[in-house]
């Protein structure tokens, strides 16, 4: 049997050019979901999977990620001495509660594959996750604690699937699978990185979460920019699936939950609204303000006229 999953890593080295300007000075993990920045969600999902070693790896002009795991002294002690404050205190330390967070640098941005190979001092010869920045998962739904349980009765790799419509699968890494006796996990044959729709070998999608074997380091080493002219996770795993080589088997668990993407622009607005719609605190004022929108401004659609308050 492998080792136990104590370790994540987060890659956070994009240079997130999709929400520029907004992150010419701001890591695009720093932007906020709601009233939390998205790679506190990350996070937050490690610590509740039971990982609470986590490695981000990062590029340049991320410190204020580094602050935010970090304790804020002043602003702690401000908060501290006003009694009314003291649940905004409480959120303020959430952050550095959470996880031991550790970093390293990407030195260069040869891809998501090159930056999971910086983790390997960090993670030695031990199974670990992986979570992208861009895959938020709702914390109702279970995802990587079972892709754990199944990296521990199969040992190799378990990645997350999803289905998606067919036409949206050149988003995603694509994989070819056969079923297993235990519903909702599959046995990984193949893997593609964003393959043309009429090439996809199935409408599975990858969606950021990995549980991978340490031979992940080896197989990364031997492989060759792939698609973007980038080293890709994706190629890598491709390689563990042949079962005369090291580190598989390669199981996917099959995620049927709410998943949020903050990939891009419109799919970074719907996850905050989502997300808004669902909290306890501003959900029912949100939802009501919501509805009134959609049913009196919507239908006109006049983008030039002001949102009413
Ligand atoms: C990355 C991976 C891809 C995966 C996707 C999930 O792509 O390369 O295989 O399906 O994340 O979000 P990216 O979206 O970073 O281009």
């Amino acid at each position: 049997m492998s080792a136990r999953v104590t370790k994540a890593v987060i890659p956070a080295a994009g240079l997130g050019t999709r929400f520029l300007p907004a992150t010419k000075a701001t890591p695009k993990e720093m932007l906020p979901v709601v009233d939390k920045p998205a790679i506190q969600y990350v996070v937050e999902e490690a610590a509740r999977a039971g990982l609470d070693d986590v490695l981000v790896v990062i590029g340049r002009n991320k410190s204020s990620l580094e602050d935010h795991f970090d304790r804020a002294y002043e602003l702690e002690d401000k908060l501290e001495g006003d009694d009314g404050k003291r649940e905004l205190l409480d959120r303020v330390r959430d952050s550095t509660r959470l996880a031991t967070v550790h970093y390293v640098r990407q030195q260069d941005p040869r891809g998501l594959g090159h930056a999971v190979s910086c983790a390997e001092r960090h993670v030695g010869r031990e199974p670990f996750a992986v979570l992208l920045g861009d895959d938020l998962i709702d914390e109702r739904d279970e995802l990587l604690s079972r892709m754990i349980e199944v990296q521990a009765e199969h040992g190799g790799c378990v990645l997350a699937l999803m289905e998606v419509p067919r036409e949206q699968i050149s988003l995603y890494g694509c994989a070819s699978v056969e079923t297993t006796a235990t519903d909702g996990v599959v046995r990984i044959t193949g893997l593609v990185e964003k393959p043309a729709v009429d090439e996809a070998p199935s409408n599975l999608a990858l969606i950021g979460r990995y549980v991978l074997a340490p031979e992940i380091f080896d197989a990364l080493a031997e492989t060759a920019p792939g698609r973007g002219g980038e080293i890709q996770i994706t190629d890598a795993i491709a390689r563990l699936t042949d079962p005369a080589v090291a580190g598989g088997p390669v199981h996917g668990v099959v995620f049927r939950g709410r998943r949020y993407d903050t990939g891009d622009k419109g799919e970074y607005l719907r996850a905050i609204v989502q997300i808004a719609s669902d909290r306890a605190d501003l959900g029912p004022q949100f939802r009501s303000w919501l509805a009134d929108f959609a049913a009196t401004r919507l239908p006109l659609g006049d983008p030039d006229e002001p949102i009413r308050p």
